[in-house]
């Protein structure tokens, strides 16, 4: 796929991974719609490009009702949409047991639900223009879970059933659709991350903090998209986990179980 003037709308695009899509795919010279809550964030990252077709349009992802109306808002910028990365999220650092439930509906809006929205109100789009591409950022875990990150996870491994579906009831309309499941990446999003009562975490993690550098992961997702794959794992040794678990679940889970121990 050649991504030269394609219009992308990335969301959570003010930082981290999903800034770092931005830049590459600017590189690329795409024509970019950046989505976010913060909207002197998206300006921030909006003049680091130097690219001159960049469209700013916030949105706060828990306020999923709104999804058409974004779009309608997304198609004014250039008139189409070809390729839509749902990257937005927030994590989670609390046991199911301290986990309120407003905090566990908070996390299922804004990874799950407004997910699902943005791609249920852009799709009918992509039908008309008989040609489009879903990107999702999923997780490792989306394949696993690990404690305190029931929520977190169950919304990950929730992305998977969603989309692993779709892409079969949409191969006629030539929409495709890029599951991605980065392991540790270096970005905030442990800081980001929410305690049981929703309040932020605020500080940093050793998973995060060594982790891969968000722009080795945009070279890797971009090329990805280029090559038309349906699923890709993008990050380091973590990711020896997921066939670990297949191939030997009985040590797979005695080690999570030591990892929960240690956490206790
Ligand atoms: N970093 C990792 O190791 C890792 C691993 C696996 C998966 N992921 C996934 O990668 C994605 C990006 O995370 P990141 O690592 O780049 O963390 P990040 O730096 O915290 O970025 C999260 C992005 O999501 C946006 N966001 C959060 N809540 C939102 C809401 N209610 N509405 C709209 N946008 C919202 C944030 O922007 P505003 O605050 O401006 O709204 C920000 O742009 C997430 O889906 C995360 O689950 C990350």
């Amino acid at each position: 796929m050649n991504l030269t003037n394609k219009v992308v709308w990335i969301t959570g695009a003010s930082s981290g991974i999903g800034e770092a899509i931005a830049t590459q795919l600017a590189k690329e010279g795409c024509k970019l719609i950046l989505s976010a809550r913060r909207t002197n964030e998206l300006e921030r990252v909006k003049n680091n490009l130097m690219a001159k077709d960049v469209f700013i349009l916030p949105i706060d992802l828990e306020q999923h009702q709104e999804a058409e109306e974004w779009t309608k808002k997304a198609l004014t910028a250039f008139g189409k949409i070809d390729i839509l990365i749902n990257n937005g999220g927030i994590s989670q650092k609390s046991f199911a047991l301290s986990t309120n439930t407003a905090t566990e509906q908070k996390i299922m809006n804004i990874n799950y639900f407004g997910n699902v929205a943005l791609s249920k109100a852009v799709l009918p789009v992509m039908q008309q223009q008989q040609s489009g591409k879903i990107v999702v950022i999923t997780s490792i875990l989306g394949k696993f879970g690990l404690p305190e990150l029931t929520t977190y996870a169950a919304s990950k491994h929730a992305l998977y059933g969603f989309y692993e579906s779709l892409r079969l009831e949409h191969v006629k309309d030539n929409i495709q659709i890029l599951l991605v499941a980065p392991g540790f990446i270096n970005t905030n999003a442990a800081i980001n991350a929410v305690k049981g009562d929703g309040s932020l975490v605020n500080e940093n993690s050793d998973a995060q903090r060594n982790g891969m550098q968000p722009s080795v992961f945009a070279k890797k997702l971009v090329k990805a998209i280029q090559s038309n794959k349906k699923h890709i794992y993008i990050g380091s040794k973590e990711l020896l986990s997921v066939p670990f678990k297949t191939l030997f679940p009985n040590i797979f889970y005695s080690i999570m179980l030591k990892m929960s121990a240690k956490k206790k």
